[in-house]
């Protein structure tokens, strides 16, 4: 059993819908999942948690979510290390922002990456164009995650 903290960044629900699919799953596994719909690097540090997942859609143009943006923000003023904890990215996004395509799920991913977390698996991007199912879609990429990050 492991415990994921798993911080969401949502404008409109998609993402957290997306998180709902994800917690569940990891539930009947037998993980503890502390699901964060508003995420503080204290929350994440209080959580002891063995892995992170963030879960985020992006806005504007490239931007985060309000509820995910003071997280990014204190991930860099306070610089939590990871010291190798396991991290993965569902990004939310759609292909017709072109370069901003799943920006904020970029930006959390380099910021972990800094953090020196370790992402066993790519980042997952959930284009909003191509499909209709995006937990499901989430779920295809949690299979392989979980075999490599717990
Ligand atoms: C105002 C607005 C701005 C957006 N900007 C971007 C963007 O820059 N890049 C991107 O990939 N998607 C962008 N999107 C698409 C959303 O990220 C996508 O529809 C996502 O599935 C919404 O998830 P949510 O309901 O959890 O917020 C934007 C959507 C809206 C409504």
């Amino acid at each position: 059993m492991s415990v994921i903290y798993l911080a969401v960044g949502s404008v409109t629900g998609t993402a957290v819908a997306v998180a709902n699919a994800v917690r569940e799953h990891l539930q009947q596994a037998g993980h503890q999942v502390i699901q964060d719909e508003q995420p503080s690097v204290a929350a994440l540090n209080n959580s002891a948690a063995d892995a992170v997942l963030i879960c985020t859609s992006t806005t504007g143009r490239g931007d985060l979510p309000a509820a995910i943006a003071p997280f990014y923000a204190e991930l860099e003023q306070q610089f939590p290390l990871q010291n190798g904890r396991p991290f993965g990215v569902i990004s939310l996004g759609d292909s017709s922002y072109d370069a901003t395509f799943c920006g904020a799920g970029a930006l959390l991913e380099e910021r972990f990456l800094e953090l020196q977390g370790r992402q066993p698996v790519p980042r997952v991007t959930i284009d909003a164009t191509e499909t209709v199912t995006p937990d499901d879609d989430a779920l295809f990429w949690l299979q392989e995650w979980t075999e490599k990050a717990l």
